[in-house]
């Protein structure tokens, strides 16, 4: 379209976050260092390792917050993924060392040949695994295939070329982005083994999740069994311990949604897609409305108006929790109400209970634990997110729940 990079540049900061210290990181990233310097003279100190005054506000860029609690004051902005086979070593100091299940050692983080992860995956076979194919699912950012490398399953998200974004632009987003998500490792987020942008599409190599997502398990889609109350509990409360991890390294998903929240081959919830959001903030201006209809049945009212605050990931982890209680989608065109956030309204108007929305596929349910799930997820969907719980607070609401 020919927009010249300043207009780009501005837009961007215009659209998402808004902040002179957001606009500053954007000069950076993109190598305007004299002008960032105005802004924020303590902001670049050397051209290749520049540096930024933390603060605590809530819409910081991700990669700004992520910063090791140690040292304080300045946050490394990392250059652009070198272009090579070799091993990528994660930055360890931006993890808390607090948690006690993240790693903040060296990863085994891996920049992939397109021509490899073409081979591993049958050449990118679309056709469900049902038809010998190797389609695992598909979302807003392209189709994830499953392949075999290094002795392992893998999933392969190839991300889908948009009408109206370079192939160069993405590159270098997601360079930066996922040098980020490469160092986010925990027992509840699905890890990110590498990726690739030397082919056609870039592409995002994860941990293979033999259970799928908690999505299409609690519809029992493919004829599995659904999950007892038992074991929901679990996978909230390790979903909470996810987010807390995230949350505590100053990194706000932005999509939680049961799609987003992967199962091992023994029910052990993993949250994936962290940092997509951020990286593809081009993407999410073009995508097809279906994504943006799925995504709402989750958002927070401030999200809807384009605020960025951890807050917004506890209302949509309120909606998870209902889906929870009621083995319901988080929308259903069919349905009355077709959100299921608003089932909050019919019970605060008395018109129904949650006992009268519990899932009835499950056997193991007692009242007073719905019961206790329920008032954490009303409490989570406060349109005020102010009045909302902060994720501590949930993950130890959760964790009294006792079945
Ligand atoms: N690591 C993985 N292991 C196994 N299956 C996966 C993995 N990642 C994704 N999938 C499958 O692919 C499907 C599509 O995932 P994808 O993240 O592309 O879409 P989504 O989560 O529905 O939407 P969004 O694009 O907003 O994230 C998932 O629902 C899941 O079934
Ligand atoms: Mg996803």
């Amino acid at each position: 379209m020919g927009k010249s990079p300043t207009c780009e540049l501005l837009y961007d900061w215009g659209t998402t976050n808004c902040t002179v210290a957001d606009l500053v990181d954007l000069l950076i990233r993109n190598q305007f260092l004299a002008p960032a310097s105005l802004l924020l003279p303590e902001a670049v100190r050397m051209p290749q390792e520049v540096t930024l005054p933390l603060s605590s506000q809530e819409t910081l860029p991700i990669h700004v917050k992520q910063l090791p609690v140690q040292e304080k004051e300045v946050a490394s902005v990392m250059p652009v993924l070198a272009q090579s086979t070799e091993k990528q070593h994660s930055h360890s100091s931006s993890l808390s060392e607090e948690n006690s299940s993240s790693h903040s050692g060296n990863t085994d983080f891996q920049n992939f040949l397109f021509h490899d992860l073409e081979s591993i995956t049958n050449n990118f076979d679309a056709r469900p695994e049902s038809a010998g194919g190797n389609k695992l699912g598909e979302g807003g950012f392209g189709i994830v295939f499953k392949g075999y490398i290094n002795g392992k399953n893998v999933a392969v998200k190839k991300l889908i070329a948009m009408v109206d974004v370079s192939v160069q632009d993405l590159k270098q987003q997601f360079e930066q982005e996922i040098n980020l998500m490469a160092k986010c490792q925990h027992e509840n987020l699905v890890e990110l083994l590498g990726f690739s942008s030397d082919g056609a599409q870039p592409c995002l190599v994860y941990e293979y999740m033999p259970n799928g997502s908690l999505l299409d398990r609690l519809a029992c889609l493919d004829e599995t069994p659904p999950i007892p109350w038992n074991m929901r509990c679990k996978i909230v409360q390790g979903t909470a311990n996810g987010i807390n991890f995230l949350h505590e390294n100053n990194h706000i998903h932005r999509d939680i949604k049961s799609a987003n929240i992967l199962l091992t081959d023994t029910y052990v919830p993993k949250i994936s897609d962290f940092g997509l959001a951020r990286a593809s903030v081009t993407f999410t201006q073009t995508i097809m409305t279906e994504r943006i209809v799925g995504t709402a049945a989750y958002m927070a009212p401030e999200a809807l108006r384009g605020e960025i605050t951890p807050k917004s990931d506890i209302f949509s982890f309120g909606v998870v929790l209902l889906e929870i209680i009621t083995g319901l989608p988080p929308v259903d065109e069919n349905r009355e109400p077709q959100l299921l956030l608003s089932i909050k309204d019919v019970i605060e108007d008395e018109e129904a209970t949650i006992e009268d929305y519990v899932d009835k596929k499950m056997s193991d349910w007692d009242v007073p634990s719905i019961h206790k799930m329920y008032s954490i997820a009303d409490r989570c969907l406060n349109d005020k997110k102010t009045r909302r719980p902060d994720i501590k607070m949930v993950q130890q609401q959760l964790q009294e729940i006792k079945t």
